[in-house]
């Protein structure tokens, strides 16, 4: 390893040297997700402060036959394809209803991750037994521009969850312009967006009482040490979260509670820490109606319907393609 070059390196390894060479220091979110970050994020959700799991549940319970009837309407059969499915708990109660209705539907769950696609898959097809499930490992656009335009079933693609919530504005259109190109103008796309509201509440959701966020940043650093040889010591950094209400955005960072120097032996490197130095983790991005209005308008698409909690918490949006082709 001594000699690589960066470009010998494994992605993860580019990116921390990328991002501790920067300034302000940053590790990328998408890192979080090794065994023990899914295993910690799956234990946020059920948190008391962590609002968003449940309101968009909720809408999904309340709403099942509207959102269904969305998903289905003027289209003969449709193809559901989830981006990034997590454990599918608020999936099933869709797939539920569906099943009911009779619909000719199939369900793709498309993640990055084997396990993730082979552990859901196991659980829907032991509760669904009659569900046309076909699962897809790899990138999303890979395996939605091998779908495109190959049948002419609706395709309705879910991004749920508040993911979108980790793309800055900017990457955000560029993300939904490029589902765009691979959607034909009968298809739709249903987006969960975690609306502008108390900063307090948001504040309290990323800075929980019992400290598991704070666990779940640390975890970053513990898999760079398992997985690059670094030697972060844990108890130097503290967990900090911050909401900025002007623009709506949620942003989470690890603190160096003293001087310090970090080795990391994949990228034969040590890294200099200031005393209160920051390094940036995460970015939560939350949405104002406008906000949605002007993404999808700028993505290529028109919103279709909204479904909203009581408390306005949270939106799922459903978009249709604008007509350009
Ligand atoms: C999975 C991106 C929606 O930003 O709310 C939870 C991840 N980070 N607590 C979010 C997360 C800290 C979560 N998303």
């Amino acid at each position: 390893m001594e000699s690589s070059t960066s470009t010998e390196l494994g992605q993860f390894a580019e990116d921390v040297l990328r991002g501790l060479s920067s300034t302000p220091k940053t590790l990328s979110s998408k890192y979080f997700y090794d065994d023990e970050g899914s295993r910690l994020f799956r234990e946020i959700m059920e948190l008391p402060e962590y609002y968003l799991t449940r309101a968009e549940l909720k809408i999904f319970t309340e709403q099942t036959e509207a959102i269904c009837s969305a998903f289905t309407d003027n289209a003969g059969a449709i193809d559901l394809i989830e981006l990034g499915a997590g454990d599918g708990t608020k999936t099933a109660v869709l797939i539920d209803h569906l099943l009911t209705t009779g619909i000719d539907f199939t369900y793709s769950p498309i993640d990055i991750s084997q396990e993730a696609n082979d552990s859901l898959s196991e659980v829907f097809q032991s509760r669904f037994p009659g569900l046309r499930i076909r699962p897809r490992t790899g990138d999303y656009f890979k395996i939605l521009s091998s779908l495109e335009h190959n049948s002419d079933r609706r395709k309705v693609l879910m991004f749920l969850g508040s993911n979108i919530g980790n793309f800055t504005s900017g990457s955000a259109v560029e993300f939904f312009r490029r589902l765009r190109e691979v959607m034909d103008a009968n298809d739709r796309l249903f987006v969960g967006f975690d609306m502008q509201k108390d900063p307090r509440v948001i504040v309290a959701a990323y800075d929980d009482e019992q400290g598991v966020t704070a666990e779940f940043n640390l975890n970053l650093l513990r898999r760079i040490n398992r997985e690059l040889g670094g030697d972060f010591d844990l108890s130097k950094f503290s967990h900090y979260a911050q909401y900025r209400p002007a623009e709506c955005s949620a942003r989470s960072f690890l603190i160096s509670r003293e001087k310090q120097s970090v080795h990391i032996k994949a990228l034969n490197r040590s890294f200099e820490f200031e005393q209160w130095e920051a390094i940036f983790m995460e970015i939560s991005q939350k949405y104002t109606r406008p906000m949605i209005e002007d993404l999808a308008a700028e993505s290529g698409f028109a919103i279709g319907r909204e479904f909203y909690d009581e408390e306005n918490f949270y939106i799922d949006s459903l978009w249709l393609p604008s007509v350009t082709d």
